[in-house]
């Protein structure tokens, strides 16, 4: 395991313009059970669609996790409804167990609140204990299970929910 100081972990939002999809794919695929569930191209496109951002963490301007996730704010009558999902949350291998999927869930939470997004979803594998238990700790509780929703190997996903 590398050595390294915690501290010196950085947290910021991925900029559109940035190329990085190739090493957001190998942190993926290094770090999920199944390989990335994501190909370079995906990664790519969703850097650059407008309600989808990344926050990463960088150990000395090298990507080490990232969180994607989505911001829909809609007019529903006079009501402003904002909700928010998370969709892809890695840690490389020489990373984990040090609070930084945490600390990314803590910031990811942060900008979302200053733009007012109340609720905050995501699915997670049912075989996936090391994310439920973070997920829990994070303040997410089920709100319901979709049948099948994972292929490769084809599983049930367990929908969270937190509210903001
Ligand atoms: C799940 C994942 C993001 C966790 O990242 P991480 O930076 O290692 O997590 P943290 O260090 O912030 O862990 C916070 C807490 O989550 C729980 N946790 C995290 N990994 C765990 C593991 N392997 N086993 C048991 N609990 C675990 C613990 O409660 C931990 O607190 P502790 O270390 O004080 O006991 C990382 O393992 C990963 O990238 N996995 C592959 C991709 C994936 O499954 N993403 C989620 C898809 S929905």
């Amino acid at each position: 395991m590398k050595n390294y100081n915690p501290v010196d972990i950085t947290y910021r939002l991925l900029e559109t313009q940035e190329e990085v999809s190739q090493r957001l794919y190998d942190l993926s695929n290094e770090s999920f059970e199944h390989g990335s569930p994501w190909t370079v191209k995906q990664f790519q496109e969703t850097i650059d669609l407008p309600n989808l951002f990344y926050l990463i963490a960088e150990d000395n301007g090298k990507v080490v996790g990232f969180l994607g996730g989505s911001m829909i704010t809609f007019p529903a009558g006079d009501l402003i409804e904002s909700e928010a999902e998370v969709y892809n949350l890695v840690v490389g291998n020489d990373y984990k167990r040090r609070g930084i999927a945490m600390k990314m869930i803590e910031e990811a939470k942060r900008v979302m609140r200053m733009r007012k997004v109340t609720e905050l979803f995501l699915e997670v594998r049912v075989s996936n204990k090391p994310a439920i238990l973070l997920y829990k700790k994070s303040g997410f509780q089920p709100v319901g299970v979709r049948s099948n929703y994972y292929s490769n190997p084809r599983e049930d996903a367990i929908v969270l929910k937190c509210v903001l």
